[in-house]
């Protein structure tokens, strides 16, 4: 226990030298229900506890071994259809029999462990059946079960909490399990072997399984190899308590066993240690999932890929995962050097000295000499460590418990190879990362399930280009990837996505294809001046010779405002690796009179100094873009002032609904929605234009600043043909009489203030010295209030009031001004107009 503490000790040093991680922040997050990223379920109320998928060859079909049940689904379409759902549940006699046996109920079921193509016509599959496994034969085009049932013992767990692997190669099931009902007696083995090949298991040797958990198993045909993953507790490091090791284990498929030495047995089986650390850093020793990348296409298998996540067995690790890439190649060389050998006296390893009499995991050993097996036999556990490629980790995350991956090589349109990791979190999320040169960007995130899942598989269909994600809940799947989200050409570079680049003919972000080259996209560099500026010329004459695409470009919004009030401007993020700026032509933001907000809005209180006019900026990768304009003017109108106005330092966020959709719930909020608006002419007997309520999430940002344009285009159009227009928006009963009782709400509630006033001026004159201008006569008090309405705007994601929409008459003057504004002071909008060109040009 003493080098508990002293391990400890180290490892807090150690942890302490690390070198500062970075933060992995996914570029744009799709929370559950975003419609940039559409996830297609399945679930049935009958249905759970999802615990492996099994995709067709072609991808039409997935099947799903889940609780009590094996399911068929159609997935060539859009929709997951279910074709047939066989039943295969535990006769009650077993299920009572299991639970007098001390099992829980729930725990009784039969839970499908086991599920993979046996050969053209039949697919076999392992349940835990009640604490008693048993294996059947699907025939998969009628797919029905047959009635023959194998036993389970050593092809499946008994207890469905623990970890299993299985592989079916040439008709022969091979398995990596606990074999025995108290889940001691772990095993690799053969079954189903038939003439020469019969069915083998690992010896009973001391050492050859350490209380493992198998996470998985690969064949490599030009091996004819099996390759196990699974974590054990590492003996060889006796010095500390329950080391837990990951390790590689292989076999050779042709392997039949000893003939005296060895009967029944592998003669083939030696495991490795597989290391994921960085020099100066703790290990992330245990292995949590891993896949296979197959060579890039002329290479040899040597250079195929294992892409492992790998967690920390120590607290102060907790939380974080890594993720470590293996060659091939190096673990055939660990496995062709030295072994170790166990002292049986002493247990304790150590590295065998005297003459190697042969080659252990050596394929072909079968006849060989007594000696030689029994060399073999105690020779299994290499002596070298498999180190991760480069010697370093790919990725680490401080933040995201990544349980499982899946990963693919994708052509982009440059022709060159990226390599992209599909990472499942702990949290509902899955992180598609692409790896870089300088480091690892995650693309996106997508939240596929909102309560933590004990059960999880991940599965990616190359040539259908989706993901499947079952749980206990069902089966979800969506695309890898939706170029059409990213709406501009520097969207689409910035994203850095292989599968997507931006079509210049088609001004659209496309699918990228081998016969579609002309694509810009940068994924090493994300640049967009460098990828977009080799637009197309027409694209640039027909908008003018320094115009940028108008999506790029919002309009200008204008803003009356009292003095005194606190103004709060909303800029909209690009993506969240986005940084906003604020700037106003010919003057500079000092810090005494704005508050920049965490959601990028900048806050201020209206003074003569503070009116005219804001641009927000949106810096990513070197790129600038504007996100909003906004021209603050003094209102004229003492009438559109509202009672609430009033009682100083009362917060008014000024924000239009457009405004709120734009900040876009920031980048990670829950969707909201868009309130309902109806935009009508009054007197006019032109039919109603009513937008109805959108769903609004994650970057909506360019369409939604779209139909903004389109909106406030509409409203100029209007104005300008000199028609006296009135807009009415929100929950709007604009009566008469609601008009008279605001008027007489004014009355009282000038009173009032007026009352307040006396008293404050009282107070004031006590506490706060007068100062000279406006501005400089907040108090910290205000700064709170600011600050306070921040807190509150977040938490209920909604602004407190969303001045112009409220019923009482307001919004008609204030646009009545507006109107006005325009037509009579045409240099407002030319000064708007003037900005906007600054803002889109000048970067
Ligand atoms: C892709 O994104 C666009 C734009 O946000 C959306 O309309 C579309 O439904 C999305 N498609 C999928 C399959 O998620
Ligand atoms: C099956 O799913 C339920 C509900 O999510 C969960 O509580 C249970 O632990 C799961 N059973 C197993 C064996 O994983
Ligand atoms: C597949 O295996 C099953 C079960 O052993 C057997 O009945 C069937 O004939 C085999 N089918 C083919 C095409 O070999
Ligand atoms: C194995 O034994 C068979 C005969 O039993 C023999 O024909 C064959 O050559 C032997 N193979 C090796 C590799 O020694």
């Amino acid at each position: 226990m003493k080098y508990h503490t002293l391990l400890s000790l180290i490892v807090a040093l150690l942890d302490f030298m690390s070198p500062g991680l970075t933060r992995l922040n996914p570029r744009v997050s799709f929370p559950m229900g975003s419609p940039g990223r559409h996830l297609t379920c399945f679930s049935n109320h009958d249905v759970s506890n999802t615990t492996v998928l099994l995709l067709s060859e072609d991808g039409n079909m997935l099947y799903v071994g889940a609780r009590d049940a094996v399911l068929a689904l159609n997935v060539s379409q859009d929709d997951i259809i279910l074709k047939t759902k066989l039943k295969w549940s535990p006769p009650n006699k077993d299920l009572e029999q299991c639970s007098m046996k001390g099992k829980k109920m729930t725990d009784c079921p039969n839970f499908i462990r086991v599920l993979q193509f046996l050969n053209n016509s039949h697919i076999y599959a392992c349940g835990t059946f009640a604490f008693s496994p048993r294996c059947t034969y699907i025939e998969s085009k009628t797919f029905t079960m047959s009635l023959k049932y194998d036993e389970g013992r050593g092809r499946c767990p008994y207890d469905p909490y623990q970890r299993n692997t299985a592989i079916i190669i040439d008709g022969e099931l091979y398995t990596g399990t606990v074999a025995d009902y108290r889940g001691n007696r772990p095993v690799i083995s053969r079954h189903l072997s038939e003439g020469k090949h019969v069915d083998l298991k690992l010896d009973d040797t001391l050492g050859w399984l350490e209380d493992p958990t198998f996470i998985s198993s690969s064949f490599i045909p030009e091996e004819e190899k099996i390759y196990f993953f699974f974590s054990e507790v590492g003996r060889e490091y006796d010095f500390i308590d329950r080391f837990i090791v990951s390790r590689v284990s292989q076999i050779c498929v042709n392997d039949v066993g000893g003939q005296r030495t060895l009967q029944r047995r592998w003669t083939t089986f030696v495991k490795a240690q597989l290391l994921c650390q960085t020099d100066n850093e703790l290990p992330y020793n245990v292995i949590q999932d891993i896949d296979i990348l197959p060579p890039a296409e002329g290479a040899t298998s040597d250079d195929t890929l294992f892409y492992g996540i790998f967690t920390s067995q120590w607290s102060i690790n907790s939380g974080r995962s890594a993720v470590c890439s293996f060659r091939l190649t190096d673990i055939k060389t660990v496995f062709s050097s030295n072994y170790k050998v166990l002292n049986r006296d002493t247990l304790k390893w150590s590295v065998r000295v005297q003459e190697k009499v042969a080659n252990p995991g050596q394929c072909g050993l079968h006849n060989a000499s007594d000696n030689t097996l029994r060399f073999v036999k105690e020779s299994f556990l290499a002596d070298d460590i498999v180190r991760p490629v480069g010697r370093r980790l790919t990725l680490v995350s401080t933040e995201h418990n990544y349980s499982h991956l899946t990963v693919q090589r994708v052509q982009a349109a440059n022709s060159r190879h990226y390599t992209i990791l599909f990472l499942l979190s702990d949290s509902g999320y899955l992180h598609k990362a692409v790896l870089l040169q300088s480091g690892v960007h995650i693309i996106e995130e997508v939240q596929v399930f909102e309560q933590p899942q004990p059960i999880k598989t991940l599965k990616l269909s190359i040539p259908k280009a989706t993901i499947y994600i079952g749980t206990s809940e069902g089966v979800v799947k969506f695309s890898t990837a939706n170029c059409s989200f990213y709406w501009t050409c520097a969207q689409c570079v910035l994203a850095r996505d292989p599968f997507c680049g931006w079509d210049p003919s088609s001004r659209a972000c496309v699918w990228v294809s081998k016969n579609n080259t002309t694509l810009c996209q940068d994924i090493d560099k994300g640049n967009v001046e460098e990828a977009c500026n080799s637009l197309s010329v027409s694209h640039r004459t027909r908008f003018g010779p320094n115009k940028l695409p108008a999506a790029s470009c919002p309009a200008g919004e204008l803003l009356s405002v009292s003095l005194n009030e606190v103004v709060r401007l909303s800029c909209p993020a690009s993506s969240q690796l986005s940084q906003q700026l604020w700037e106003r032509p010919n003057s500079r933001l000092s810090a005494n009179l704005y508050l920049h907000l965490q959601d990028g809005s900048l806050s201020f209180v209206a003074t003569p100094a503070t009116l005219g006019h804001y641009i927000c900026l949106s810096t990513e990768n070197g790129y600038q873009q504007t996100m909003a304009i906004y021209h603050i003017k003094q209102k004229t109108t003492p009438l559109a002032e509202t009672p609430t106005t009033y009682t100083w330092p009362q917060i008014h966020p000024i924000q239009t609904t457009q405004a709120v959709v734009r900040a876009g719930s920031g980048l990670h909020a829950s969707s909201g929605t868009w309130p309902k608006r109806t935009e009508s002419k009054l007197g006019n007997s032109k039919p109603t234009l009513t937008i109805k309520g959108t769903k609004v999430t994650t970057g909506q940002l360019g369409r939604n600043l779209t139909l903004w344009k389109e909106e406030s285009e509409q409203k100029e159009a209007e104005f300008q043909d000199g028609e006296h227009v009135k807009v009415a928006r929100g929950h709007c009963y604009l009566k008469e009489l609601i008009v008279v009782s605001v008027l007489l709400l004014l009355c009282l509630s000038l009173l009032i203030i007026l009352l307040m006033y006396v008293i404050r001026q009282r107070l004031h004159s006590r506490t706060v010295p007068q100062t000279g201008t406006p501005s400089d006569r907040r108090t910290s008090l205000e700064w709170e209030a600011l600050r306070g309405n921040t807190s509150s705007i977040k938490s209920n994601g909604k602004p407190l009031h969303r001045r112009g929409f409220d019923c009482n008459g307001t919004l008609i003057g204030s646009n009545g001004n507006l109107g006005n504004a325009q037509s009579k002071h045409p240099e407002h909008m030319n000064a708007i107009d003037e900005t906007r060109d600054k803002g889109c040009h000048s970067r």
